[in-house]
């Protein structure tokens, strides 16, 4: 049985070799994103390459959405990228938020942390950062990011209610979120659950979107909505290396759907509790 750690183990495993390629080579070759793990990430992935703050060698094709477009990052804020890979949305982020913001990537894999700061390296910003560390308990103080952002990595982590209760602590009062990731509509077969290609390439590790949006809430956040969502259509040759040509065909009327969303959401600052009208009763 795969625990939490074994998981995390193969999460880093795969991610670490394709750190140490580039998007080309992660499209084309064996061991690139496409091939290992048998889900293709440009099916996922976005056309980033006409963004203010774009860097060619953080693009490694990886992400599942766009979430700066939805952040509405300001000049001289925080921002924090959780599962921040070679920095591609990192990157972006400090375009928008200038000289006098901040922006932190977090990621646990060390080669996509050492090839993240290599670009920074190259960029010369010194207000961007990449730590290592795991979502489940990001290194980071309370109340430090007026953004987090995330583009397809909350589904690669096991506890999500850990994550999403993380991603909280770490931002301030009435700061925001925006995220990009995989989920679900559906179940998908037990088969294609247990393969921790699946799971790699960001399918079995994704939870149902419903169960997503109440763990958000659950979290605290308010004011919760989905800015985006594309179905993500796994292809027939995939699926063919694992079921048989009857299982293919019971998916296909299960009404299963992959979709990628962009959610937004808000951590609102709690009422004072000595105001007015709250301790007077
Ligand atoms: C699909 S890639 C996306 C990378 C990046 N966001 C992008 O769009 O290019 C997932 C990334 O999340 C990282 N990751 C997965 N689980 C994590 C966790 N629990 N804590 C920190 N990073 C994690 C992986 O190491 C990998 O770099």
């Amino acid at each position: 049985m795969q625990t939490t750690e074994s998981i995390k183990e193969m999460v880093k495993d795969k991610y670490s070799q394709i750190a140490k390629q580039s998007k080309e080579q992660n499209e084309s070759s064996c061991c690139g994103s496409s091939c290992c793990s048998a889900v293709d990430y440009s099916l996922f992935s976005e056309d980033y390459s006409k963004l203010e703050g774009y860097e060619e060698s953080a693009d490694l094709g990886l992400g599942c959405g766009v979430p700066t477009q939805f952040a509405n990052i300001k000049q001289g804020d925080v921002v924090i990228d959780l599962g921040s890979g070679a920095g591609n949305d990192a990157f972006v982020a400090r375009s928008i938020v200038g000289e006098k913001g901040k922006v932190i990537g977090i990621d646990m894999t060390d080669a996509m942390i050492e090839k993240a700061r290599l670009n920074n390296e190259k960029l010369g910003f010194n207000n961007v950062e990449f730590r290592l560390g795991d979502i489940e308990k990001i290194p980071g103080t309370a109340g430090i990011a007026d953004v987090v952002i995330s583009n397809c990595v909350l589904n690669l982590v096991p506890d999500k209610e850990k994550a999403f209760s993380e991603i909280y602590r770490v931002l301030k009062d009435d700061g925001h979120i925006c995220i990009s990731d995989i989920v679900l509509n559906g179940e998908i077969p037990e088969k294609l659950k247990s393969l921790a290609e699946m799971y790699a390439g960001c399918v079995s590790g994704a939870i149902q979107k419903n169960e997503y949006l109440k763990i958000m809430n659950k979290a605290g956040f308010t004011n919760i909505s989905i800015k985006k969502e594309k179905p993500i259509n796994i292809p027939e040759d995939v699926l063919d290396q694992y079921l048989s040509k009857e299982e293919i065909a019971t998916l296909s009327n299960s009404k299963l759907e992959v979709l990628s969303v962009t959610v937004y959401a808000e951590k609102k600052a709690r009422e004072n509790c000595c105001a007015p009208g709250c301790c007077s009763g």
